[in-house]
């Protein structure tokens, strides 16, 4: 490593390439940052009835996503407590019991040890307690349906989020303002050869990249007739709105006489949009007029909030490999037709065979293989576009603003709060 570099200066905007190649300093996050963070779960649509689970990732380690008989949802380790076998080796389905097949221990869905062995009266006449050997259980929040975790017993929330909430608040509700969502299909997943960190500061906010998406907006494959990958918002003023919590975004403030919404794919899919939009104002005032079109949450979840509307989640597998999980959302009660033509429309967008994460990948794929020699590593990245340009708008409180296309406020904060994370601030 090279001791002249700091590994983060956020004043200056300069972050070192070991931050992105070197395994010491991975193996530390695994602990400092994925150990304490809250983290994206899952979304509860998946899980409807008691008994239904997901498997999902804290980092590099398998967790169950469940629903107890109470209803409540669970975030338990996939790891037996006997001796670590996986005690669920399904993505999906639907159990009373979570069984471990190597020496037969089981578990209900609340995490709690239900059998041992065949010996268990034995267990029982040596004084084993039962009630000490449950799963080991995260500690969990819900918002919008969507499901984090953390394994800090001490972790809040409502603190973690701070004022980046509003934008959550805006993304994970239906197109009326006040319906659900709910996941389409299953979560897709696949592993590049790039470090976690770049997929999720992309995400945060990374504006100036879009020059490599060039002809993914000429041949349009929006969700409307024009050209472009989104939805027509001409209107829109986009910002960057980071947060001191480390979470960033890339916000549409849109003028009021915008009609926006402009699915003109079909009849049903226009008229779908536009009353939902009408429905939304009346619904949510003002805060409708605010769109967050992509974003991350620090550490590693990135959302887009507005077209196309999914979550992808960049889980560490090591110093440079990722496991990339993408989900997709619609309305719980749109129509057939609108929930198929938003399907398409998003599987051309993201995902493996995406046309714009296509193009994603490929920069992230040659960054992170670029910067590991032993020349490249002395140099850092440079993040000082629009140093000093930082400002504030009412329409999104708590937010420090930097207008589109100037900026890389999105990898200061996040950057920062991970040097805070890592003991390194
Ligand atoms: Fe699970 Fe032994 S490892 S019962």
């Amino acid at each position: 490593m090279n001791a002249q570099v700091k590994l983060v200066d956020p004043h200056a905007g300069l972050v070192s390439r070991e931050v992105y190649v070197s395994d010491e300093i991975y193996q530390k996050e695994r602990e400092r940052v994925f150990g304490k963070a809250w983290l994206y779960i899952g979304h509860e649509s998946q899980i409807r009835e008691p008994g239904d689970f997901v498997l999902s990732r804290m980092g590099e380690e398998s967790v169950i996503m469940t629903r107890a008989r109470t209803g409540e949802v669970q975030v338990m380790l996939n790891s037996c407590r006997h001796r670590g076998m996986r005690v669920c080796r399904y993505d999906e389905g639907h159990t009373e019991k979570f069984y471990c097949p190597y020496h037969g221990w089981a578990y209900n869905l609340d995490g709690s040890l239900a059998h041992v062995t065949e010996y268990e009266r034995e267990y029982k006449q040596n004084g084993f307690d039962f009630a000490q050997w449950g799963l080991i259980k995260a500690k969990v929040a819900t918002l919008g349906g969507t499901v984090w975790a953390t394994w800090d017993p001490n972790g809040n929330f409502d603190e973690y989020l701070g004022p980046a909430r509003q934008l959550l608040d805006l993304s994970f509700v239906a197109w009326d303002g006040e319906g659900e969502l709910e996941v389409i299909g299953s979560t897709q997943k696949w592993q590049i050869p790039s470090n976690w960190k770049i997929v999720a500061e992309n995400f945060a906010g990374d504006m100036l990249h879009v020059v490599s998406h060039r002809s993914v907006d000429i041949v349009g494959i929006g969700p409307n007739k024009e050209s472009g990958r989104r939805d027509a918002s001409h209107s829109a003023q986009y910002v960057q709105a980071a947060y001191s919590e480390g979470h960033a975004a890339i916000v549409g403030l849109f003028d009021p006489k915008d009609p926006r919404r402009d699915y003109s794919a079909s009849a049903i899919t226009a008229e779908y949009f536009q009353d939902c939009y009408a429905k939304r104002k009346r619904v949510l005032g003002d805060q409708a007029l605010i769109s967050p079109a992509v974003g991350t949450i620090f550490p590693n979840m990135s959302f887009h909030g507005n077209q196309p509307r999914t979550v992808l989640v960049a889980h560490p597998v090591s110093v440079d490999k990722t496991e990339m999980w993408r989900q997709y959302f619609v309305d719980r009660n749109a129509p057939k037709e609108v929930k198929d033509f938003l399907r398409r429309y998003y599987l051309r967008y993201s995902g493996p065979a995406g046309l714009t994460e296509q193009d994603d990948m490929e920069n992230w794929n040659y960054a992170t293989n670029a910067s590991k020699g032993f020349m490249a590593r002395k140099f850092p990245y440079n993040y000082t576009a629009g140093l000093g340009n930082e400002s504030t708008t009412n329409q999104l409180p708590g937010a420090t603003v930097e207008v589109m296309g100037q900026g890389e406020l999105h990898g200061r904060k996040l950057y920062g709060k991970w040097a805070e994370y890592m003991g390194e601030a």
